[in-house]
């Protein structure tokens, strides 16, 4: 995907004097991450379940120690401000999500949340004068683990999602994520009261994992990210006739497994020879009923994910799957239902704000280059109401969204350093 673009290698011969702590960040990630659905397997942590309720409490504790101003929103997004005699003005807000996918990596979200935290707490303690209150925001239900849409929480924060919404959008067991949210005590039916305002927000500076190979395989710390991709998550379901596997004869069959299979090869031909050079589809969630090896399915559902940082590549593979969903059902006797299920479009961001980013990273000698971003963010969601950069640190061999999922705490606490001087620029501004 074409995401490394206009590569400028810049030396880091180091030396600062305001900088982060890396063992306190790394306390931070490690105590996060020992809170996990499944232990051994990667970190399982949805948002609404117990495991984000216990890592709420010990992230709620964090920001009460530094006197934070918390407020948590009706979807859940935490949202806390370090006011020193600035009250009342927008703040610059940082931070990222603190859910993750099932079975994902350590630093997929969490690495902006404690980078953020960490970043107050210098602040607090060197005294630094800022004219503009500082913000950190762990949103909530990023990663779409639980609806199929992501980005939710950020989505409800710039109003590009309803209250209406919310009643729409379904876990796999039916219950709409209006009533999981409810059920998990948030104040749900207040989100349309707490729409982020223009005046509320300066800026937005997002630090996160790369979750590509770029910055690792250039031996790179640092990525500027100039723009995010676009997606569009479908969800297709595909109903046939569940029979006896031994006793139907092939010619009197309506299995829809069969019709799956050919959706999802011509979803990754038309990505690679229909689309744009750099648009990407994966199918990567697949239910069956009812699941049984001597049994013909009835009915099978998944999801496609298509992205591009060009709208028109995601376009065209949509309007594939679409025709081709029609043709396999026809020919095959199925019912079908393609419902497209959760959208973004791909942002540039501002052009300002990569400026401040790049000035910073000169003057302190940071290795950078300026680059895309392949995942998306909530970062995407703001560019509406706000300046928006992010910075983006390196993943060890291109990983994520899995167990192996790895980034240096040196290259953690370098992008944390650039967050720092880059947020202090900007309240100071
Ligand atoms: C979120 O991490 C995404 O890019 O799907
Ligand atoms: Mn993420
Ligand atoms: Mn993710």
């Amino acid at each position: 995907m074409g995401l490394a673009i206009n590569i400028s290698k810049h030396k880091n011969e180091g030396g600062t004097k305001l900088e982060s702590c890396i063992e306190r960040i790394k306390n931070d990630i490690e105590n996060v991450t020992r809170i996990t659905a499944t232990p051994n397997m990667g970190c399982t942590r949805f948002s609404y379940s117990k495991e984000d309720s216990e890592v709420r409490e010990y992230l709620i504790k964090e920001m009460k120690d530094l006197g934070l101003s918390i407020k948590v929103d009706g979807v859940g997004n935490i949202r806390a401000k370090y006011i020193d005699n600035n009250e009342g003005k927008p703040s610059i807000m940082m931070g990222s999500h603190i859910d993750t996918v099932a079975n994902g990596g350590k630093f997929d979200g969490l690495t902006g949340v404690v980078t953020a935290l960490e970043v107050i707490r210098v602040i607090k303690e060197n005294n630094v004068k800022i004219n503009n209150p500082i913000e950190l925001i762990a949103f909530a239900e990023e990663e779409g683990s639980n609806f199929g849409s992501t980005m939710v929480g950020s989505k409800i924060l710039t109003g590009a999602y309803k209250l209406e919404d919310l009643k729409k959008i379904k876990n796999d067991d039916g219950i709409s994520a209006y009533q999981v949210m409810k059920d998990f005590g948030l104040d749900v039916d207040n989100v349309e009261n707490e729409v982020l305002k223009k005046e509320e927000v300066k800026a937005m500076v997002e630090l996160h994992v790369e979750q590509g190979g770029i910055l690792d395989s250039e031996q790179i710390s640092i990525g500027i990210v100039q723009a995010i991709v676009g997606m569009k998550t479908y969800k297709v379901k595909l109903k046939g006739v569940s029979n006896h596997a031994g006793s139907t004869p092939m010619y009197l069959r309506k299995d829809p497994m069969v019709g799956a299979a050919e959706i999802i090869i011509h979803m990754e031909k038309a990505a690679k020879e229909k689309a744009l050079k750099d648009t990407v589809a994966t199918v990567g969630k697949i239910h069956c009923q009812p699941n049984g090896s001597n049994v013909i399915p009835g009915q099978i559902e998944f999801n496609v994910d298509i992205r591009d940082v060009e709208t028109e590549g995601m376009e065209i593979v949509a309007r594939e799957l679409i025709s081709k969903t029609k043709e396999v059902a026809e020919k095959r006797g199925l019912e079908y239902k393609v419902d497209l299920i959760g959208e973004s479009e791909c942002v540039k961001l501002s052009s300002k704000i990569i400026n401040i980013i790049e000035d910073t990273a000169l003057e302190n000698k940071y290795n950078f280059i300026k680059m895309n971003s392949g995942a998306v963010h909530d970062s995407a969601m703001l560019p509406g109401i706000t300046d928006v950069g992010m910075i983006f640190v390196p993943s060890i061999n291109g990983l994520s969204h899995c167990p192996q999922e790895l980034t240096k705490f040196e290259d953690i606490k370098l992008g944390c350093d650039l967050l720092l001087k880059t947020v202090i620029k900007l309240a100071n501004e």
